[in-house]
């Protein structure tokens, strides 16, 4: 039934009963399609990161690639119509005696298009120059009609005190004005899918998480965290966050490549109700996971209790309390010192007055 240039795979019937299958053949991975009544044979292995095609589907006459979506013209192999440099090998098929043969030899090559690497893809390379500490802000509010956000306020503190006390450069994330795309658990179909960058950073212009992924991953040395605390937990936005940082920490476990490196974490956690530790030990393991490292007391937090239902009591406590903003204070100044031992930096005692305030420059250096 064989020579050598036709593989007899076996009878038509186990063929026609999905509209792709997949074949193994030696080292080759086959997409085997059955559309209209006409057999037709691609690559398997699609040209973006090696998606599985033959467990794709059909779109019309061009497989979908599993895990991001590409798509393949079910005989020719090319890319879809305006992604025709982007195409698999193709393998002429026929039908003999009631079996499917396939020519092993590819008919048409593998094209990649060159695509410009995403800018963050870029080495993870510290430029010379202060201390530079992200804030980010997980609350959610109306910004239009804002509301005090405790947790944003004792944010607020630490950032100013960064800059003027410590000379750190500093930039707020608030989550809530960005637009960012829900993890769409490409991870679940297979770790590789899982890409750095993100795949949905790649593919969609308006996704903002692109902000995010260049502050931790690019800029920051001290990334400080608020949150409020909502039913027990971190606040939605910041797991929202958090499932699209799964491609950071990915990176360690598919190519053993650490993204954060000695860079430090510590988070602001306020709740109106309590639940303050568990709260505090999910962002302890998580930013853990992605590489930071924590100074001595990595948290402040503040919590009046289960039965504390008088909000307005809470807002009035917090803005009053000069202890929650002297923590505030004392937290980012551990965050930038641990930073500056991390990373071997010398700092640079210029004695400026800031603010009527004694500061010492934090002036960095690469060693
Ligand atoms: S679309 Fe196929 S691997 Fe990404």
């Amino acid at each position: 039934m064989s020579d050598k240039a036709w593989h007899d795979l076996g009878p038509v019937e186990q063929f026609r009963h999905a509209p792709v299958s997949e074949v193994k053949l030696g080292p080759l991975t086959l997409a085997i399609t059955w559309q209209n009544g006409e057999f037709g044979a691609i690559s398997g292995l699609c040209n973006h990161v090696g998606g599985p095609l033959g467990q794709g589907g059909l779109d019309g006459e061009y497989v979908v690639c599993p895990w991001h979506h590409w798509k393949f013209h079910c005989r020719t192999g090319l890319g879809e119509p305006g992604y025709e440099e982007d195409s698999v090998p193709s393998h002429a098929v026929k039908v003999q005696d009631g079996h499917l043969l396939i020519s092993p030899k590819a008919q048409t090559p593998r094209r990649k298009k060159k695509h410009p690497p995403h800018p963050l893809a870029r080495p993870v390379q510290r430029a010379a120059g202060p201390i530079r500490v992200a804030g980010i802000s997980t609350t959610h509010m109306d910004r239009e009609h804002p509301r005090y956000s405790t947790s944003e306020a004792l944010l607020d503190v630490a950032l100013e005190h960064a800059q003027s006390a410590l000379a750190c450069e500093t930039r707020l994330l608030r989550l809530d004005e960005l637009r960012i795309r829900n993890c769409e658990g490409y991870y679940s179909k297979s770790a590789r899918a899982c890409t750095w960058p993100c795949s949905i950073t790649e593919m969609d212009k308006n996704d903002q998480m692109e902000q995010v992924y260049e502050v931790l991953v690019h800029w920051a040395d001290v990334v400080l965290l608020a949150t409020p605390i909502r039913w027990g937990a971190s606040s939605a936005l910041y797991y929202r966050m958090a499932e699209r940082l799964n491609c950071v920490q990915n990176q360690i476990t598919i190519k053993d490549t650490v993204l954060i490196r000695n860079k430090v974490a510590g988070f602001i956690i306020m709740g109106g109700q309590d639940n303050v530790q568990d709260v505090a030990g999910h962002l302890l393991g998580f930013f853990s996971e992605l590489g930071f490292m924590f100074p001595p007391f990595p948290y402040i937090a503040h919590s009046r209790g289960w039965s504390a239902e008088d909000m307005e009591r809470n807002n009035l406590h917090v803005q009053h309390s000069e202890e929650l903003r002297r923590g505030a204070r004392e937290l980012i100044r551990r965050q930038v010192e641990f930073a500056q031992v991390l990373l071997g930096h010398r700092a640079v005692d210029e004695k400026t007055e800031r603010g009527g305030r004694k500061a010492h420059r934090l002036d960095i250096e690469q060693a």
